[in-house]
């Protein structure tokens, strides 16, 4: 019977457990560190796996992210040479990341982060009001969650454009691509949403440079990860006024230590990674489905490309 070990701190390995059983009763499911005889493990689910766990498991026949980012994966090279590494895409991960970006957008366009400000020194004053077609959102990552939440924005309205390596075609969403467009991708949004890998190339891309090119008045909403964030320079654009607000789900550092200025910054709301989370009955299912293709000698769906990064 093949066999299938869980890896995390951080989840619920009872409820994961019970899950995976229930969708892949042909498998033998265990929860690290009880891994038995290493050669004898499969598959592997993993969050943040610790330094040297794939020491000895010489038959793995993949290893599945817990998240749709697998930069957590760092102790990727002591892999068995040509192991897919697959990233996580479930429903409920892509729902949830969508509610998360619709709920940041419309607080930043519906003003209530000045409503909030305002509630706190009892004052009754209504604001200016653009309508959602005058309001332009910025995707950065137009991948399986970036696609989601600009076509549900495009619902809503929303004047939505994206920025990817490679062109899009979604409807009614304008398609940046390649470094080359990042300018005047920043220069023609309003509300920007952050919901890139994390790569060579994506870290630290929301910096000073980068954000001093979207208008003055301009949110940042970063879903994706703390590192595409050069904090510092944040907070300067925030303090001088050019960004008006900052959505943050994540952080260089996690949890944010409690000295950070952000947890007490006027002008940012912060959230402790949450802007999505894998479901365990839906991700089991999704496992479930990958396995199924692994033991019948297909290649996995959504493999990583180390090549690119993500
Ligand atoms: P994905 O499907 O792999 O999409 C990645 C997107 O980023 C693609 O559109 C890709 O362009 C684009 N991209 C990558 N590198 C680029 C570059 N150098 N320049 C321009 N575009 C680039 O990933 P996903 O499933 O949507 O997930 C995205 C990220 O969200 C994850 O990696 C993770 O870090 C983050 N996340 C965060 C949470 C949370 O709770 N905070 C939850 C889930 C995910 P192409 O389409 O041209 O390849
Ligand atoms: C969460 O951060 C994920 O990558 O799914």
């Amino acid at each position: 019977m093949p066999v299938l070990l869980f890896i995390s701190q951080i989840e619920p390995a009872e409820l994961w457990k019970r899950a995976l059983e229930r969708s892949l009763p042909g498998i033998e499911v265990r929860v690290w560190p009880e891994v038995g005889p290493r050669a004898c493990v499969d598959y592997v689910l993993c969050w943040k796996p610790p330094a040297g766990v794939f020491r000895g498991m010489d038959n793995l026949k993949a290893v599945f992210s817990l998240g749709a980012g697998i930069d957590h994966l760092s102790d990727r090279r002591a892999l068995p040479e040509g192991v897919p590494v697959v990233r996580m895409v479930e429903p409920a991960l892509t729902e949830g990341m969508s509610e998360y970006v619709i709920y940041q957008v419309l607080r930043f366009h519906r003003r209530m982060v000045d409503y909030d400000a305002q509630q706190s020194r009892k004052e009754w004053r209504v604001l200016s009001q653009v309508r959602p077609c005058e309001r332009r959102v910025g995707i950065m990552g137009l991948g399986v969650l970036g696609q989601d939440a600009a076509a549900k924005l495009r619902v809503l309205d929303f004047d939505v454009a994206g920025w990817s390596r490679s062109e899009k075609k979604i409807p009614g969403v304008q398609s940046f691509a390649g470094a080359g467009t990042l300018d005047a991708f920043f220069e023609r949004t309003d509300i920007l949403v952050c919901m890139l890998p994390l790569t060579q190339e994506t870290r630290g891309i929301l910096n000073r440079r980068h954000l001093d090119r979207l208008p003055k008045g301009a949110c940042v909403i970063n879903a994706a990860r703390g590192a595409h964030l050069v904090e510092a320079d944040l907070l300067a654009a925030l303090d001088c006024g050019h960004i008006a607000g900052a959505a943050l789900d994540v952080f260089h550092q996690e949890p944010l230590p409690t000295d950070h200025p952000f947890w007490t910054h006027p002008k940012v709301t912060l959230t402790p990674h949450i802007a999505s989370l894998t479901n365990p009955e839906t991700g089991a299912r999704a496992i479930a489905d990958q396995i199924a293709r692994c033991e019948s000698g297909s290649l996995p769906r959504n493999m990583v490309d180390f090549s690119r990064g993500y």
